[in-house]
């Protein structure tokens, strides 16, 4: 298998790039709308034909390349099916693997960072989203998040892999890159050591976060596979990079 992990700074979103040797047939883990062009030249520079785009789910905090890849390259667009969004090409389901050449990517329905979210496990490692991140886990008081739903997703979904699979977050805001079951389960400060559910639903009440500056411009734009907002405020620009003019174009 063909494997690039590459972070967009603006956001610190991990996106991922994997591909199948014999097929030469790729998949885009999370791509960030502001690096399609970097991502594109990443894929014709392995000579890699791009399948799809895949979220883990409807981001707040950037905008999704897909509908951006899918018009320049004409992959199909894949994301939880459960969202219903009509611009998603293949709905994924928990227990219903994606193929890619050599590739099974299998979807794991993840709720609690949002209720449709998914974490994707293919061989020996699992792309975890918003869900399980190294020492961290996402937030859970946006999108229908909820902290109960996380813990059991986090405890009988990922913890119930095998200890060695790695765990590649759809976020690290300190550049750490990947993790494993094992680690998270021993040292993750939110979830590891065993701790209660009580304990944890508490935690996540207490943390009293800052409004996500984007997510009122992301949500909408993501709802739709990855448009970005005419109206975007000057700040904020760097998010769309040059794809506000090219698609208002
Ligand atoms: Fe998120």
């Amino acid at each position: 298998m063909i494997f690039l992990q590459r972070i967009e700074p603006l956001s610190s979103t991990y996106t991922y790039l994997l591909g199948c040797e014999e097929t030469g047939k790729a998949v885009l883990i999370d791509p960030v709308v502001n690096r399609v062009e970097h991502d594109l030249g990443e894929l014709r520079g392995l000579n890699l034909e791009l399948a799809y785009a895949i979220d883990t789910h409807i981001h707040a905090d950037h905008i999704t390349a897909a509908l951006e890849l899918k018009r320049l390259v004409g992959c199909r667009i894949a994301g939880p099916a459960m969202d219903r969004l009509p611009c998603v090409d293949v709905g994924l389901e928990e227990g219903r693997p994606l193929r890619v050449g050599s590739l099974c990517i299998d979807p794991m329905h993840t709720p609690g960072h949002t209720d449709s979210h998914f974490c994707y496990a293919l061989a020996d490692r699992v792309f975890t989203g918003d869900c399980l991140l190294i020492d961290g886990c996402g937030r859970t008081d946006f999108q229908n998040g909820d902290s109960r739903a996380l813990y059991h997703s986090v405890t009988q979904k990922l913890f119930t892999l095998h200890d060695d699979v790695l765990v590649y977050p759809g976020h690290d805001y300190q550049n750490r890159r990947v993790s494993t079951i094992a680690q998270e389960k021993l040292r993750n400060p939110r979830l590891g050591q065993n701790r209660s559910l009580d304990s944890f639903v508490d935690l996540m009440a207490q943390l009293h976060l800052p409004y996500p500056k984007f997510i009122d411009h992301a949500v909408p734009g993501n709802r739709a596979c990855g448009v970005c907002p005419p109206d975007l405020p000057e700040h904020l620009e760097a998010y769309c990079g040059q794809m506000t003019q090219s698609q208002q174009g």
